[in-house]
């Protein structure tokens, strides 16, 4: 019996752990240890996971709101402008001649009107720039609390291309409305002038508005 158990094979008694040595344990260990870190890296990254408060997650996050929608018309402002579409250029911030810029009636745009004198030949005249030359509205608003017209020519860098215009009575001084005429413009600078031709003067004038 003695010899039996001297003579049994090393190999059987040690197994496969002893067989192979502690191979297999350490890669066990080894990948556990790589999983670990990595797992550990996601959870700690200040980008994937933590969200700041009322902030978005990462960089590239989509926002939640929607734009509003695009304005369908550009709003003109109170002071002179130019767009492809429309400018304005206020009465008051003209070159005037024999008239005053007054504000007593209630209803103008920007910060009053011209008050043409009662007379013919006093005028209101603009000077501005359009990028091309072509065919443009001019549309003049006044208010005339008179009963009888004030007709005023409408030239263009010196010509009567505007013709007369009537500028009728609009019952009332605190009452608008708009002239409108076609005229042509050169590209650059151009000239507006809307001169009054009866002995009552113009209206009172509150703009000149060019549409393209
Ligand atoms: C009135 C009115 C003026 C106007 C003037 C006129 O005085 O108040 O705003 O310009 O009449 O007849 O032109």
């Amino acid at each position: 019996m003695a010899d039996e158990i001297e003579w049994e094979p090393k190999h059987r008694r040690l197994g496969l752990v002893g067989r192979l040595g502690c191979l297999p344990m350490l890669a066990v260990v080894l990948v556990s240890a790589i999983v670990l870190v990595v797992a550990w890296r996601m959870i700690s990254s200040p980008t994937l996971f933590h969200v700041p408060p009322g902030g978005m997650a990462w960089p590239n996050a989509i926002p939640t709101t929607e734009p509003g929608p695009l304005p369908t018309e550009q709003p003109l402002t109170e002071t002179p402008t130019q767009s492809p579409q429309a400018a304005r250029y206020e009465a008051e911030e003209a070159y005037v001649w024999l008239g005053e810029i007054e504000s007593e009636h209630d209803g103008f745009s920007g910060s009053g009107f011209v008050n043409y004198n009662n007379s013919a030949e006093s005028f209101v005249q603009w000077t501005f720039e359009v990028p091309a030359s072509g065919k443009v509205t001019l549309r003049l608003r006044y208010a005339n609390g008179a009963d009888s017209n004030r007709p005023m020519d409408i030239l263009v860098n010196g010509q009567p291309d505007g013709g007369g215009l009537p500028f009728e009575s609009t019952g009332d001084w605190s009452d608008w409305k708009v002239e409108t005429v076609e005229v042509n413009l050169n590209a650059g600078p151009n000239i507006i002038r809307a001169t009054s031709t009866g002995s009552e003067g113009g209206p009172n004038l509150d703009y000149l508005e060019i549409r393209y």
